[in-house]
């Protein structure tokens, strides 16, 4: 394969796929809900959890006025919701009415958790710095919501149970069909690929 560098970077989106994400916010009894794929697991301990917003939304808005955020994260069966999440702003309709989206009770913040997602963090904003475009809210998790069978006892994904939604960027999205999930082992993979190159 013939790869070419080049130092005019142009579209940003080399990176994908990532996990397209739904975070949501609440400020003076509105709830809203906007589409992130920008989003990133910071410090396991405590547990951080960073995501990418840009200044223009009203998620960006509600966020920096109560340093609070959840992110939802969604099975392939609700991609739709995530797609329309990310279409129209909440300051043109309201996003939980319009589309039908469910709350679970959140038990530490005000952010709404979605009932559709498998797993959600409730966040409490520690550190907000603007980079570029886009504000990186880093947020403390300080309360997980999860569906307990789709995990095994060391906190992996079962993909029999749950598939997420997996995103290519623009409007595209990647629906996992089939799949295995080969173990390697760090030590060993790493001694194995030493001694075949020795
Ligand atoms: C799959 C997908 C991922 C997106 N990821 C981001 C993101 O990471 N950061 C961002 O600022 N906007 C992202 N967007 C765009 C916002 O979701 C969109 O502008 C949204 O309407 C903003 O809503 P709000 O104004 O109600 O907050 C994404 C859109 C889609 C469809």
């Amino acid at each position: 394969m013939n790869k070419v560098a080049r130092t005019e970077i142009g579209k940003f989106s080399h990176f994908f796929p990532f996990s397209a994400t739904i975070v949501t916010s609440h400020f003076d009894g509105k709830d809203n809900a906007m589409a992130v794929a920008w989003h990133m697991p910071v410090s396991a301990n405590p547990p951080l959890y960073g995501v990418g917003i840009s200044s223009g939304k009203l998620s960006w808005e509600y966020i920096t006025k109560t340093m609070e955020f959840g992110v939802n994260f969604m099975p392939f069966e609700a991609a739709e919701l995530v797609a329309a999440t990310g279409g129209p702003s909440g300051r043109k309709i309201d996003k939980f009415k319009s589309f039908g989206l469910k709350k679970d009770a959140s038990i530490a913040t005000s952010a709404p958790i979605l009932s559709e997602a498998y797993a959600a963090f409730e966040c409490v904003v520690e550190k907000q710095a603007e980079y570029g475009d886009h504000t990186l809210f880093i947020g403390r998790v300080v309360a997980l919501h999860h569906l307990p069978e789709a995990y095994d006892e060391r906190g992996r994904l079962n993909l029999n149970i749950v598939k997420p939604t997996l995103y290519l960027g623009g409007d595209n999205y990647l629906q996992i069909t089939t799949f295995n999930t080969p173990h390697l082992d760090r030590k060993e993979t790493a001694e194995d690929l030493a001694r075949r190159n020795a």
